[in-house]
């Protein structure tokens, strides 16, 4: 048989990877996750649904138990991509004792950035991330969103190709997390691919290409937002005079009344046509016909369910064999 070694264009490409920590708590259950190179793409679930450890993965910080693919080329596990790819923490630990200019050259010494790009780099980036005034200041006395800024920063030192952020906007106010938006559309337009770990479905919203959601250590869907979200949808049917006298009418042919509005749910245009013609022909005029597309929020609560909230479901614990 002819092995051909694949050759894959994704900047990651995630194969079955499957983590489990001691012994019991399966963090990922069989992972498969495809990001394409230029892309900023969202991975997105509750807490506790095994985001941290996939990225931790991919940056060779944690062991997987089994786990296929290729990070920019090179097999999961690979250290030599790791100086084009960086990386801010679900918590960076920095010296207290230093300031953000040399926290950032220190951090670029370690990534081997030549000492003259890092005095350049770490001050443009410290200015690109809002703390041009607290270059000099020790890090002991910076806020959680500074340290998260600054965090950014850090991540950026070596201009990586691949970005991997965990949770960027944690402890950031809504003009960071807007200023951390506009960095990563940055990024992207200068070729980079960015891959956002978040529990904040807004933020994915706003600014990802692609997103994959995870839950209790497996993907339950993944695409472009308008995959996710296209193959669920409703058209509201408005009319000047509430039809609430045509209900069974309407109903039959298979739409609803909700709040006043006339509601066919799915994308069959047939059925709206044919509530139109109802309409119709019992005098009523008709003000607006809206297909409304569900959001993310609406495929995130469907898969992930209300009980959970913003806590995530329990852990899945191995049984005993
Ligand atoms: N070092 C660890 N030891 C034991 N369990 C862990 C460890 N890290 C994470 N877990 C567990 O693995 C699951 C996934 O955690 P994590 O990857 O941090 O999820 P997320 O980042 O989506 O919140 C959780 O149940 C968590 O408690
Ligand atoms: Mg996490």
């Amino acid at each position: 048989m002819l092995h051909v070694t694949e050759i894959t264009n994704w900047a990651v490409d995630l194969i079955g990877v499957k983590k489990t920590y001691a012994r019991k708590i399966q963090a990922l259950r069989g992972v498969n996750i495809q990001v394409g190179r230029g892309e900023i793409f969202g991975l997105l679930g509750p807490n506790g649904a095994g985001k941290s450890t996939l990225v931790k993965i991919m940056m060779t910080l944690v062991h997987p138990d089994v786990a296929h693919g290729t990070v920019l080329g090179r097999p999961l596990g690979n250290r030599k991509k790791r100086a084009v790819m960086g990386f801010l923490p679900e918590q960076s630990q920095f010296p207290p004792y230093l300031t953000a200019r040399q926290t950032l050259d220190y951090y670029g010494a370690l990534a081997k950035v030549p000492a003259q790009k890092r005095r350049e780099r770490s001050d443009s980036l410290l200015g690109r991330v809002g703390l041009e005034q607290w270059v000099d200041t020790r890090v002991s006395q910076y806020s959680k969103g500074m340290l998260r800024r600054l965090g950014l920063a850090q991540a950026l030192i070596n201009d990586p190709e691949l970005i991997v952020l965990d949770e960027p906007t944690d402890g950031l106010d809504p003009i960071g997390r807007r200023e951390v938006r506009a960095l990563l559309t940055e990024l992207r337009r200068a070729g980079k691919t960015v891959f956002i770990n978040s529990h904040l479905l807004s933020e994915v919203e706003m600014v990802c290409d692609r997103v994959a959601i995870l839950n209790q250590g497996l993907v339950a869907r993944q695409g472009t937002l308008s995959e996710l979200t296209e193959h669920t949808m409703e058209y509201r049917i408005a009319t000047t005079v509430e039809a609430s006298a045509l209900r069974e009418e309407v109903e039959r042919l298979g739409g609803s009344l909700q709040d006043g509005h006339i509601v066919v749910s799915g994308r069959d245009a047939k059925v709206v046509n044919e509530i139109i013609d109802l309409l119709r022909s019992r005098d009523y005029s008709i003000e607006s016909v809206e297909p409304r597309r569900f959001s993310l929020e609406d495929v995130f609560v469907e898969i992930i369910g209300d009980a959970a909230g913003s806590v995530g479901a329990p852990p899945v614990v191995a049984r005993k064999a």
